[in-house]
């Protein structure tokens, strides 16, 4: 005998509502999607001529003279961004359902490379050169000469809206650097913010409109935008150094070198690690899934309100709090649709008998009736959920914890008149990158297991009195 409520609270009055369902109203749409000269991507090189495959250097020849950078980006997510076997799946399903156009607007975040030059989507995958699945690496980020999002038609920073300019200038946000073999630099100031990330890490659905990832506008609306703490002052940190950053919410000045011989500069790390604790299965990174693991497990927190005394064969009620303390943006963020975040809630009696366990994920990873879960849930024109996002029209449920938020559930249950104290109420924060069906149902025999994460703990004891 249970219900359950659930509210959003803000703290301090800062961050964006914990809880949020459906959209803001899409703006008025162009009759035909919008395209740039590499189609539904907003993708471009100066000239919006075809690049050049041999201009994107190979991300080992970079390490030559870079090799803490490439040390880092080596495991990460970035790089795999083509050969994550979750992608490359959904994304072949794309180029079939839906044809090449769907495809190559994957792979203009994806695959930067091969849409630039052609390649994707004429070639099959097997077809392409190594270079064309090199996913965002040096030569991606680093040849991006200048934004284009605002200018564009969302009029903000989304679906790739920035140029590529190959050659031997290297952009960053330093600029000053010495000629040397390789190349020469000019200074960009957004690489030092947000809106470099923004341009892939914001993707609306061409078609309609509909804002599929927002976690630069979670950012954007949040404290951390407000403090002046940018992406990479997170995510270009250690785990630690960033769980600093959000306790502070000062950003850290690292000093170092940028190659070997080089005089003492700003260094960022080239890491990238977000949540996603299978980038050993899905990237060979292994250091990346343990560095995801250790950032959820410093992102959220827990805690469960309950009095000190119950009665037998009476209601106690439990308070769960569940608060974001260091993600710059919602937990969990970008494709919520995927991601999943719930809290498994159990009652002991004093011999250790389970009492109560409130209802958590159906095997879909969809919440239950009064489950506390985060995530989303997409549905196409028909308002059915899907997991395609070229099917996708809006959100048919979201909750998701703003930066510095927290959400509040009430669990209440009816204690048996025989229950003996005193009671241990326990909770787990829990979190999954894909629930293991929809996992299957997108790769098929391929299927993997996502990790379940513990997020965060918490526990309290009540004692009983009879009826
Ligand atoms: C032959 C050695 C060499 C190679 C190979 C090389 N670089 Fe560099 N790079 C340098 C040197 C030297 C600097 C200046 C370091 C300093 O400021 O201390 C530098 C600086 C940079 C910077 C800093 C720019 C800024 O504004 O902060 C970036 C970005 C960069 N390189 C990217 C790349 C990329 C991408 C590649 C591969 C396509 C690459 N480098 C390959 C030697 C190299
Ligand atoms: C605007 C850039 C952009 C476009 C366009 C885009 N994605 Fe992504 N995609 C991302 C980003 C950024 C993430 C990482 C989000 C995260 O880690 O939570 C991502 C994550 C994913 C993931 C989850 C990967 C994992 O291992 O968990 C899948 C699957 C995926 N995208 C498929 C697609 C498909 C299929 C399309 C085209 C229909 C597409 N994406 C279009 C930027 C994009
Ligand atoms: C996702 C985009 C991205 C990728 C991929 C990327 N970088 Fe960077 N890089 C940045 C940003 C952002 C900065 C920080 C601002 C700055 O210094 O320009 C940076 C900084 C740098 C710097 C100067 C600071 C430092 O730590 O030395 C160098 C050199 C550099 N990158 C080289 C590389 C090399 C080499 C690779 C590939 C192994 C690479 N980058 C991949 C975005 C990227
Ligand atoms: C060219 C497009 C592009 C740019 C620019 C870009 N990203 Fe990404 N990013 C992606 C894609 C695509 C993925 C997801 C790859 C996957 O999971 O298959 C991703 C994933 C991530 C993740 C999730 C990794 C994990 O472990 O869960 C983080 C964190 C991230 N990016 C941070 C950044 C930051 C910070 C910047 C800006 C400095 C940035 N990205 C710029 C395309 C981009
Ligand atoms: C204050 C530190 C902080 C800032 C600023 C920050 N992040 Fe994060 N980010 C985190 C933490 C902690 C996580 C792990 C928790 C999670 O997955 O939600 C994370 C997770 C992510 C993920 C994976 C989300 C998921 O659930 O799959 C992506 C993608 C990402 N960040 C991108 C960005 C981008 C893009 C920006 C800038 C617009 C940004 N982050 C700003 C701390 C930060």
């Amino acid at each position: 005998m249970w219900h359950n409520s659930s509210i959003a609270y803000l703290v301090m009055g800062f961050g964006v509502l914990a809880a949020t369902v459906g959209q803001s109203a899409a703006p008025k749409l162009p009759a035909e999607p919008p395209t740039g000269p590499f189609g539904l991507s907003l993708i471009r090189t100066a000239d919006n001529a075809h690049a050049d495959i041999d201009l994107f250097q190979a991300t080992e020849t970079c390490g030559v003279c870079h090799p803490r950078q490439l040390e880092e980006l080596t495991g990460s997510m970035h790089l795999a961004s083509h050969t994550d076997p979750l992608y490359r799946a959904l994304a072949e399903t794309a180029r079939k359902e839906a044809g090449p156009k769907v495809y190559a607007f994957c792979a203009g975040c994806h695959s930067p490379a091969g849409v630039l030059t052609g390649l994707i989507p004429a070639k099959l995958d097997p077809q392409l050169p190594v270079a064309a699945k090199a996913g965002v690496n040096c030569d991606v980020c680093h040849q991006i000469s200048a934004l284009t999002g605002t200018t564009g038609p969302w009029k903000e920073p989304a679906n790739a809206s920035f140029t590529i300019e190959q050659g031997m200038v290297k952009f960053g946000n330093y600029g000053n650097i010495a000629e040397n073999r390789s190349h020469s630099g000019e200074k960009r100031d957004f690489f030092g913010s947000s809106e470099l990330c923004a341009s892939c890490h914001t993707v609306i659905q061409p078609m309609n409109g509909f804002h599929i990832e927002e976690t630069y506008d979670e950012w954007k609306a949040g404290i951390f935008s407000k403090k002046g703490i940018q992406c990479q002052d997170c995510h270009m940190r250690t785990v630690e150094e960033a769980q600093k950053v959000a306790e502070t919410l000062k950003p850290l000045v690292l000093t170092g070198k940028s190659v070997a011989e080089g005089a003492d500069r700003p260094i960022y790390r080239h890491y990238f690690v977000g949540g996603n604790a299978n980038a050993d299965i899905l990237a060979g990174g292994k250091t990346h899934a343990q560095m995801a693991e250790a950032r959820l497990k410093g992102a959220a927190r827990l805690e469960l309100k309950s009095p000190a005394k119950a009665t037998a064969g009476k209601e106690l009620v439990v308070d769960v709090l569940v608060y974001n303390v260091a993600a710059g943006h919602s937990i969990p963020s970008a494709v919520t649709e995927l991601r999943r975040l719930w809290v498994e809630l159990q009652i002991h009696d004093a011999q250790g008998k389970l009492l109560f366990q409130n209802p958590g994920l159906d095997d879909h990873g969809d919440p239950r009736a009064g489950a506390i879960a985060f995530g989303a849930i997409a549905g196409d024109k028909e308002g059915k959920p899907t997991f395609k996002l070229w099917e996708m029209t809006r959100f048919l449920w979201k909750r998701t914890i703003g930066p510095k938020s927290f959400a509040r559930d009430t669990v209440r249950f009816t204690l048996p008149a025989d229950a003996s104290g005193p009671l241990t109420v326990e909770a787990r924060l829990l979190y999954q990158s894909a629930s293991p069906r929809v996992v299957a149902e997108i790769m098929g025999k391929e299927a993997f297991t996502p990790k379940v994460i513990e997020m965060a703990t918490a526990r309290t004891r009540v004692s009983l009195t009879g009826l």
